[in-house]
């Protein structure tokens, strides 16, 4: 058998139905123990299945590479070696159907011991929450509402738990009924049970169903202080991640009240804080507030490129210098470019300057304007300019002016000389556009000078 790679589609599929398998058991086996209801054919199937997807798990486990210092191990014999040290004993106890095994059609003759064998099913809680973790990073579910799920998922299955064995300290008791329990009633009794441990884990306790034995009052007591913590727990928990859900929004909200605040102190003129408003915006409509120079500085060289590089792809595809260059000359590029946003109307920069920069349109168009305020050029997504500057080392030839709201991308004269230098084919062709783009600006003579 084929090693399988722990995150092909249809292992995750395949874990998706473990868990599902491993949710069901861990929910019902406490509930054969303490209602004891009789293993009617259904009861056994339902015990086939679950086992056989256990023990099924156990084998594919046995050819599941593994990660290890972030490195997949394929070897059959250190994934076998590595399985069977750490969570084969867990999931082969918890595989195997002993009720079905031993105790033929019927547990209540069983043994005490053989009821509680039940339990080694729960030993695959262990292994729950290493598969919600990882199924949990391949969803796309926002990960605070996964955080927020998986808390909920866990209160449930304590709260579970803890009715289960309210109910099993309560049966077989001569003033049970004030426990809550009432025989023959399997689904009373534990609605009866979830019911005081809701009441009780959320400090209500209303009293209408009370401990009677020492045993009971010792338990009421733990769960009572437990439910206290824990109550303390759940509600800062779901606050902070009701916070954490929409944390860009709120920042942005805040901003923009802040920015409305200052400009309305400062008296700024209508249409400029309207202006303002339009450029925040478009920031939030197209970045959804996240600055990605900022989240993305701190990654290591190559992450760094490969995000960048899947970032900017479509700039890349559209720009027509970079169509069979090398992927080093575009790594090299990219890598250094810096996102920069331009309102309409707004200069990038005026001819006669002196410049540090060329540009990428990667969103937008701009205007190759003359000093006259004449447009000779209009330049879109894909396109690139103010490398005139940086080649011949002269002012700027023209003025740049945005047309819309442009996303650009700078790069500093530094790196474009480097590049130029280590690939001679890319400077042919930036300096063969260049002497292009000269020739054709419009030639006019020298204004005449104005006479006073
Ligand atoms: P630079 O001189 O640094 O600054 C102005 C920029 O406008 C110039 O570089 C070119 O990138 C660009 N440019 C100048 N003339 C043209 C043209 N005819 N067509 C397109 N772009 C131009």
């Amino acid at each position: 058998m084929p090693v399988i790679h722990p995150d092909h589609p249809r292992k995750l599929l395949w874990d998706a139905v473990v868990i599902g398998a491993t949710i069901v058991a861990t929910i019902e086996t406490p509930l054969t123990i303490v209602l004891d209801y009789p293993m009617e054919p259904g009861m056994v199937a339902y015990e086939i299945i679950v086992s056989a997807i256990f023990l099924t798990d156990v084998i594919v486990n046995f050819f599941t590479a593994i990660q290890r210092n972030k490195a997949l191990v394929t070897d059959q014999r250190e994934i076998a070696r590595s399985y069977l040290r750490r969570w084969f004993a867990v999931d082969f106890l918890s595989a195997i159907p002993f009720d079905v095994l031993f105790s033929g059609a019927s547990l209540a003759g069983a043994s005490r011991f053989l009821r509680l064998l039940r339990l080694t099913r729960l030993l695959r809680l262990l292994r729950l929450a290493q598969f919600i973790g990882k199924l949990g990073r391949k969803s796309p579910i926002h990960p605070s509402l996964l955080r927020m799920l998986h808390l909920v998922f866990w209160v449930l299955l304590s709260e579970h738990f803890i009715a289960c064995i309210w109910l099993f300290l309560g049966s077989g008791n001569a003033a049970a009924t004030n426990a809550g329990y009432a025989p023959d009633d399997s689904l009373r009794n534990y609605l009866r049970a979830l019911y005081w441990t809701t009441t009780t884990i959320v400090t209500i306790g209303y009293g209408d169903i009370t401990p009677v034995t020492n045993l009971q009052t010792v338990y009421a007591m733990s769960i009572q202080l437990l439910g206290a913590a824990l109550y303390g727990f759940i509600i800062g928990n779901i606050a902070s991640l009701i916070a954490n859900l929409d944390a860009a929004g709120a920042q942005h909200r805040e901003k923009i009240e802040r920015i409305q605040a200052f400009m309305m102190y400062k008296k700024i003129p209508l249409k400029t804080q309207d202006k303002v408003y339009d450029y925040y915006s478009y920031l939030w409509d197209t970045r959804r507030g996240y600055d990605e120079f900022l989240i993305i500085n701190d990654l290591p060289s190559p992450l760094k490129a490969e995000v960048l590089l899947f970032l900017n792809r479509s700039m890349i595809e559209k720009v027509a210098i970079f169509k069979g260059a090398s992927p080093e000359l575009v790594t090299e590029i990219v890598l250094n470019l810096r996102p920069v946003v331009f309102s309409p109307g707004d200069y990038v920069f005026h001819k006669g300057e002196v410049g540090h920069n060329m540009y990428f349109i990667s969103t937008g168009s701009v205007d190759v304007v003359s000093e006259d305020d004449e447009v000779y050029a209009t330049l879109e997504e894909g396109n690139f300019f103010g490398e005139i500057a940086l080649l011949l080392s002269e002012p700027r030839t023209a003025s740049i002016r945005a047309r819309d709201y442009c996303d650009l991308y700078t790069l500093d004269k530094e790196t474009f000389d480097r590049v130029l230098g280590r690939h001679p084919e890319f400077q042919k062709q930036i300096h063969e556009l260049a002497s292009k783009r000269r020739e054709e600006m419009p030639k006019r003579p020298p204004k005449e000078p104005t006479q006073v």
